[in-house]
Formats: C-alpha cells, structure tokens, sequence
C-alpha cells in the first residue's frame, strides 16, 4: 500500500537558513532551475521563508513515490510558481494579510487577496513558462491552471494539480512552518485532522509523508 514505504522527516539543518534558493536549486533539473530562477524574486515574501523550498523539497519527494502518470515539467512549474503572485502585489495590499496583527481584518481581506495572488501568479507563470525552452502551449496552458486555483479550487484538476497541490499543503506539517507562525500545540490536533480530512490531499503518499512530519514537529517544537 502507498502509506508503506519509509519516509525520513526533512532535516534542514544542513540547510542555509537564509533561504535564499540555494537548498534545493542543485536537485532540480535543467528546465525546472530556470523557472526557479526567474521566479524566486516573487517568492516568499509574507515573512515565510522557506516556504518555497519546502514545498518543491516535497514535489520532489512526491514525485519519486507518485502512483499515477504524472508530467513532471508541468507538477514542478505549478509547484515552483503557485505563490509568485504574493510577490507581484503592492506593498498596501500585501499588508491587508496580516493574520497575526488583525485577525478580524485578515479574516476580512482574505478571500480577495487569496484570488488576486492567484490571478497575479497566474499571468507571470504564463510569462514565465512562454520565455522557458522545452514547455508545449498545452503544458503551459496546465501549469498555469494550477496556479490560477491552487488556493481556491474544490476538488483537484488533475494528478499534476494534486501533486503541486500537497506538495504545498505538506509544508503546514513541518517545524519550519511552526517556527514562522508559532501556532502553538494547540494547532496540533487541527493539524492531525486535516491528514485524513476528505479532500484535503489528493494522495495517501501525501498524508503518510505528513504523518511523519507532524510527528516530527511535535516531539521537537
Ligand atoms: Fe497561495
Ligand atoms: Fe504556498
């Protein structure tokens, strides 16, 4: 079964903890470095660094226990570029998302700013991928489909949508995760509901990888 095989929780702490880029840059594939590249300005920038490299850390554990055809360039450009939008908004509105400060607020501005990242993230993947050698208009075209609804969409588009999608939702799991949004212990058990929660992962590789990083997070945070 897919929840068998043996997964070792991430240990960053070999990493750079700068986060500039560099962690994970060396393990990705000539095409996938140079969508890294032109879009690793945009990333990050809601005061969670690291978020990028853990997510594409993930679609490439994903990729190497994946049960379904998958198109790798089109899993890695939606995993690479899904945020890119948070860096393409203006300073003022990227200030209405802040969750810890005004949660009232946040609560508030948050469906917009959840489309507009979207929307945003959605035309420089475009942009981006058009400038890249090697993608087909059709693996574009799919590329940017994940972004326009990774954060929206009910239900998955394809194995490729799901496989970028958990890639990001695994980072929720981990020490580094914790260590930027200082949940708390109390966020622990929400956390244990969402691995099994319908809908919430596309693949049980997802949730035993999430399992393990959980139980991570909570013997060391
Ligand atoms: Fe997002
Ligand atoms: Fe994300």
């Amino acid at each position: 079964m897919t929840r068998s095989f043996a997964y070792t929780p991430l240990d960053t702490s070999s990493w750079n903890r700068s986060w500039s880029g560099k962690n994970i840059w060396h393990r990705l594939a000539q095409q996938e470095r140079t969508v890294w590249d032109a879009a690793f300005p945009y990333q990050d920038v809601r005061n969670d660094k690291g978020h990028i490299e853990h997510v594409v850390y993930f679609a490439l554990a994903l990729l190497e226990h994946w049960q379904e055809p998958v198109d790798r360039s089109v899993a890695m450009a939606g995993a690479i570029l899904h945020d890119i939008g948070w860096g393409l908004l203006p300073k003022d509105e990227l200030a209405l998302f802040a969750p810890v400060s005004d949660p009232v607020a946040f609560k508030r501005n948050e469906p917009y700013l959840r489309k507009r990242h979207q929307d945003l993230g959605a035309i420089k993947a475009r942009e981006i991928l058009s400038r890249v050698p090697g993608y087909s208009l059709a693996q574009i075209d799919h590329a940017v489909e994940i972004v326009q609804g990774h954060d929206t969409r009910q239900g998955f588009y394809s194995s490729e949508d799901g496989l970028a999608r958990d890639a990001d939702k695994l980072w929720r799991f981990t020490l580094r995760c914790f260590e930027v949004y200082k949940p708390g212990r109390d966020a622990l058990a929400l956390h244990r509901a969402w691995i099994d929660k319908p809908g919430f992962f596309y693949s049980d590789i997802s949730r035993h990888i999430a399992a393990a990083e959980l139980a991570q997070t909570e013997q060391r945070s």
